[in-house]
């Protein structure tokens, strides 16, 4: 389970801006299986709230969206580093701790490089997966190559794709949602758009609805710009 995978990395190599697992329970496991009710169950530091409270509250301000900003991006590399793309970035999924500062949990719908036992591993970033399933992302946030599959180039087959189609994605995807997520904190709202899922070219005109709207409510430059170049160039 991809999920299990990432976090046990995860225990291993802790990032100040990724949600821990706490180490002080003895000799007790923070992630065990229960026969009884089939189910895994995974205990969590305690956090304060996630980044949805912005978005019912109206938006945050600029300073505070650039704290969140950069955060995120540090932990995302920390995560990318050991060969987890998380491919579930949103609001929901990033909270904030008693500090103020970002912490990315649910790793669930993760993508989980097998092998990697150190951060800075060579040969996984930009690497290019071919991914037969996905689990339930959520919109609009999900990046369009996590959710369309698409012809797999024969020349490129890797041994364990036995389908022509294939969701083809790397590292990147989690700078799409990141985009999406930081307009939206800004906002208060998320970018208003067509159904992602079943149509691609709706794309486009989330990127050029939400390029007008930073326009319109006078954004700063250097927040259009983070916005444009990790969501609108991916
Ligand atoms: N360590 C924590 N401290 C405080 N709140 C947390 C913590 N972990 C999770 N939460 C809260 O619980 C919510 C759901 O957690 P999580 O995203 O891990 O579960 P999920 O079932 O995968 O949710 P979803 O499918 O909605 O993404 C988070 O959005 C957050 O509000
Ligand atoms: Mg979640």
């Amino acid at each position: 389970m991809a999920e299990v995978q990432a976090l046990k990395r995860l225990q291993l190599h802790p990032y100040r801006f990724v949600a821990e697992q706490p180490t002080d329970l003895g000799s007790y496991d923070p992630i065990w299986w229960c026969n009884k009710t089939e189910s895994v169950y995974m205990v969590f530091t305690q956090y304060s709230c996630d980044l949805f409270v912005p978005l019912e509250l109206g938006g945050f301000k600029s300073d505070q969206v650039r704290k969140i900003a950069v955060q995120t991006v540090q932990g995302l590399h920390h995560l990318h580093s050991l060969g987890i793309i998380h491919r579930d970035i949103k609001p929901d999924n990033i909270l904030i701790d008693f500090d103020g500062n970002c912490r990315i949990t649910d790793f669930g719908g993760a993508y989980v490089f097998p092998d990697v036992d150190e951060p800075d591993s060579p040969s996984v970033i930009g690497k290019i997966i071919y991914d037969l399933s996905a689990t339930g992302f959520t919109y609009p946030y999900y990046a369009p190559e996590v959710v369309h599959k698409c012809e797999v180039d024969e020349s490129h087959l890797p041994d364990y794709v036995d389908r022509m189609t294939a969701y083809i994605f790397n590292e990147r995807a989690d700078f799409f949602s990141l985009g999406v997520t930081i307009y939206s904190i800004l906002f208060g709202q998320i970018p208003e758009g067509h159904d992602l899922a079943h149509d691609p070219h709706a794309y486009a005109e989330m990127y050029d609805m939400m390029q007008r709207q930073m326009y319109l409510k006078n954004i700063s430059y250097d927040i259009q710009e983070f916005i444009s170049r990790v969501s609108l160039s991916s």
